[in-house]
């Protein structure tokens, strides 16, 4: 085990938004090491469980948390918690609808089988204030009896946020990065999960963080925190050390599309105007819709490089959980 786990052992007893800036630190520095030397900790999850619930698809988080729990000698269970019947997360309800087990039951459950519960549970983009209640993730939270693991929540993506810090701090050519979160635009109506998440870990880090999208796409005022929003993009890209591209839906209007302005989209027109910045973004990425070719396959594009850091990410998050055990 390494001295870095020490630190914050009572500080990390779930991990569904971002913690405090000393931890971010900790766990950032961890999971260089353990990019480093991925099995300095094998035995510390021997004879741990790690039960991973997709409510919603995943290539990236599945595959990255196992490989990170595989790392740390634990075990994984991972399955669709959507097919074969559906979780009921409503109370005071008649359970006469598809809806086969309450959560109330199956988070109890699943704590007898797991040392931790990984949860990946998508907004309805419906009900803003519901979906901003962080509801599933939080009704889990209520009634499992072991550490919560976010997987993307209604509102947040940790373990990407983590890995694109990570990504940033193996990069950076200043001390203090300028990085821009640009919206782009796609077909489909999405999260504000990873935009969200992103604002709220730069803001707790050492960044210079400027917020560019149309009008009608401003996130939450809680996740811009003290960043810079601007509706020029072009403004935006000036001297940007970092470029985070992703579409979201509007938080106003909630989940609906205000644009799909594809003026928009990252060209190498608009990353001449940066500090020679590195392109990012979480994947999965629609080409020459978000991004054209020519960013995306050029040197300056981190997006394997994030996907990468996905493992390290939560071999970090694992570890502090482990070590609280
Ligand atoms: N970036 C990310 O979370 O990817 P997946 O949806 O594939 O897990």
């Amino acid at each position: 085990m390494t001295d870095m786990l020490h630190p914050t052992m009572t500080q990390l007893n779930d991990f569904t938004k971002a913690p405090e800036p000393s931890v971010i630190k900790t766990l950032v520095e961890q999971a260089i090491a353990y990019k480093t030397n991925p099995f300095q900790d094998k035995q510390l999850g021997a004879n741990k469980t790690l039960v991973l619930l997709f409510l919603n698809p995943s290539l990236r988080t599945r595959l990255s948390t196992q490989k990170a729990a595989i790392n740390l000698g634990m075990s994984v269970i991972d399955i669709n918690a959507n097919e074969g019947w559906k979780l009921e997360f409503e109370d005071n309800i008649i359970m006469n609808s598809d809806k086969a087990e309450h959560i109330r039951e199956a988070a109890q459950v699943i704590s007898q089988y797991a040392d931790f519960i990984g949860i990946r549970s998508f907004p309805s983009l419906t009900d803003q204030e519901k979906d901003y209640s962080d509801y599933v993730i939080n009704k889990f939270k209520s009634f499992a009896s072991v550490p919560v693991i976010s997987l993307e929540s209604a509102i947040r993506h940790p373990l990407q946020s983590l890995a694109d810090l990570i990504t940033i701090e193996e990069h950076k050519k200043n001390h203090r990065p300028k990085v821009v979160l640009t919206w782009a635009p796609h077909p489909k109506a999405l999260p504000q999960a990873v935009p969200n998440s992103f604002a709220e870990w730069m803001n707790l880090s050492d960044t210079e963080l400027v917020i560019t999208h149309p009008k009608g796409y401003d996130l939450h005022p809680d996740f811009v925190g003290n960043a810079q929003v601007t509706y020029n993009q072009a403004e935006a890209f000036e001297n940007a050390d970092f470029i985070y591209a992703k579409n979201w839906s509007s938080f106003q209007d909630y989940g609906t599309i205000k644009s799909n302005d594809t003026n928009w989209m990252v060209s190498s027109e608009k990353m001449a105007l940066t500090n020679e910045a590195y392109f990012m973004h979480c994947l999965p990425v629609r080409r020459n819709v978000i991004v054209s070719d020519a960013v995306i396959d050029s040197k300056q594009s981190l997006v394997i490089q994030q996907s990468e850091n996905r493992v390290y990410a939560a071999q970090a998050v694992l570890a502090q959980l482990l070590s609280n055990k």
